[in-house]
């Protein structure tokens, strides 16, 4: 049963153990738009808003357990929002870091950046590039940030560095394909999971997400609380994960020793 209790002066929420916690958990942090728009605000509240959250949910992660999560934070696709957007989103990642590296150093994050730095100004790109390299020992919880990041510019990639390490056509294997990847020692991730009621994968981790299961919930990302987060892994805790195989193959595989 769920209690209340209070941590520094605030009302929380004991929850209860999850049977089966997810070793990587991906997230589609979407609706902060609409968020805002339902709140009459401009969306760059929205935007405010759900960076706050993000700080929440990357705490929810390391005390549930997980051990590495990637966020999409700004897509190749995004690029054709208004510049103004386009800017405020830059800054946002910039803020981010300015003002929570300590603490997420602190709290045993390694950063690591997925995507293009390319194209990116040349300040914030520093920028990420010392968080990844200042919180690069830390092992409690791995954090992905796909900043300008495309699943189809990532596999564009890989396959241009494949053609230049002069491997040929018939040694090229899917584990091939996955040691290129911007994720290469990382495992897939066990769950996706999408704020705001869209079911799509809008081109994030199109590659590593082949078998991962699929969580969506209505709640805007400014609003998907830790809670929220809790509910999603409870909810992969209860999927079966066949990858192809029959339940009675399974089935078969949990049974004890003695068991008929
Ligand atoms: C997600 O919220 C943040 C980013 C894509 C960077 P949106 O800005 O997509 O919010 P909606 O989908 O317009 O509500
Ligand atoms: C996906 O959200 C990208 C990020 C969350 C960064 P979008 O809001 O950009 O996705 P679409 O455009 O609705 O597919
Ligand atoms: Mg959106």
């Amino acid at each position: 049963m769920a209690l209340l209790t209070r941590e520094n002066g605030h009302a929380r929420l004991d929850l209860p153990p999850l049977e089966k916690v997810p070793t990587h958990v991906a997230i589609i942090m979407d609706g902060n738009g609409r968020w805002a728009r339902q709140r009459g605000l401009p969306r760059s509240e929205g935007h405010r808003q759900g960076t706050e959250n993000l700080r929440h949910i990357i705490r929810a992660a390391v005390e549930f357990g997980v051990s590495i999560m990637t966020i999409y934070a700004f897509s190749t696709e995004n690029w054709s929002r208004p510049r103004r957007e386009v800017r405020l989103l830059m800054r946002i990642l910039e803020m981010m870091i300015d003002r929570e590296l300590q603490e997420l150093y602190d709290e045993g994050v390694q950063i690591r950046h997925i995507g293009e730095l390319n194209g990116i100004e040349s300040r914030l790109a520093r920028k990420v590039r010392d968080a990844c390299d200042y919180t690069r020992g830390n092992q409690r919880l791995i954090l992905n940030v796909a900043f300008n990041y495309g699943g189809r510019d990532e596999i564009v990639h890989a396959v241009q560095r494949i053609v230049r390490d002069g491997i040929p056509a018939h040694a090229i294997t899917e584990a091939t394909i996955s040691d290129y990847v911007y994720t290469s020692d990382l495992p897939d991730p066990d769950l996706i999971i999408r704020t705001s009621g869209e079911c799509r994968l809008s081109n994030f981790l199109i590659w590593q997400g082949a078998y991962s299961e699929i969580y969506t919930t209505e709640t805007y990302w400014p609003a998907f609380d830790r809670e929220e987060f809790h509910k999603a892994l409870a909810a992969y805790g209860k999927r079966r994960r066949r990858f192809g195989r029959t339940d009675e193959q399974i089935d078969a595989e949990y049974r004890l020793p003695g068991q008929a």
